[in-house]
């Protein structure tokens, strides 16, 4: 077992943080449907259409936590079969919580309270805007560009993560003036993705600059 270094411990206390709640809320939510006890808020969408749900915590849940390790460069030079078998698995979670995001998007009959018109377009660019990046991310690999595949595959984490970070930023509102609704809501979660975006481009950014010019472009020395 690789030992980790300092930041990379903060890399993993930090992500398993922000995917606390949202997928303890999902794996709830999960057993709630399948054992068929009531512990989680009512959400009637979910009762009325549970598929598209399901498919999207299966996806999500492993996207986040599983997707840590990929982030982790001991854990990726030490074991890099485990980082391509993992990888390949995270694409298909990846698109599956995306593309069900989407599904609920345009299909669950959200009152505006819950989703009003920026909601609903923010959610559709980021559920695309993650497919993308997921796929130019796979499609840099296979060409053998690892800090293009670094950059799209960190991008479509951010993307992912919204969901945590929305916690962070609903917890003040909650606190100061009450739960965030309307287009209070529908901001506090945009704001949540644009703070995930600039910390992943700066995280790019500081990646590149940390990254030899001989490696930039060069196959397999980051696994
Ligand atoms: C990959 C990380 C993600 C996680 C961990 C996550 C987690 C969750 C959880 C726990 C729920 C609540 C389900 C319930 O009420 O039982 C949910 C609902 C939902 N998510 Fe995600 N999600 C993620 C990504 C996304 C993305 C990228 C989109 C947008 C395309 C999205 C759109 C939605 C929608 C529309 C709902 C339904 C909300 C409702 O009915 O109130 N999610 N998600």
């Amino acid at each position: 077992m690789p030992r980790l270094n300092k930041s990379e411990w903060a890399i993993l206390a930090g992500l398993l943080f922000l995917s606390l709640v949202p997928c303890l809320g999902g794996l709830f939510r999960v057993i709630e449907l399948i054992v068929g006890l009531e512990v989680m808020p009512e959400n009637p969408r979910v009762r009325s259409a549970p598929v598209p749900v399901v498919i999207h915590l299966v996806g999500s849940i492993p996207y986040c936590i599983l997707g840590i390790l990929q982030f982790l460069p001991s854990l990726r030079r030490a074991y890099p079969k485990w980082h391509r078998m993992s990888g390949r698995f995270l694409v298909v979670a990846g698109m599956l919580a995306a593309l069900s995001g989407l599904w609920m998007t345009h299909v669950y009959d959200f009152p505006v309270t819950l989703q009003g018109p920026l909601l609903y377009w923010v959610r559709f660019a980021v559920g695309f805007g993650m497919i993308g990046a997921l796929c130019l991310g796979l499609s840099a690999v296979l060409k053998r560009r690892i800090e293009e595949h670094k950059a799209w595959m960190i991008r479509a984490y951010a993307l992912g993560q919204g969901a945590g970070t929305q916690v962070i930023t609903a917890i003040p509102w909650l606190i100061m003036v009450g739960e965030p609704s309307g287009l209070t809501r529908d901001i506090l979660m945009t704001v949540s993705w644009v703070i995930n975006l600039l910390i992943a481009e700066a995280v790019i950014r500081r990646s590149r600059k940390l990254v030899p010019a001989y490696r930039a472009n060069s196959a397999l020395s980051v696994f």
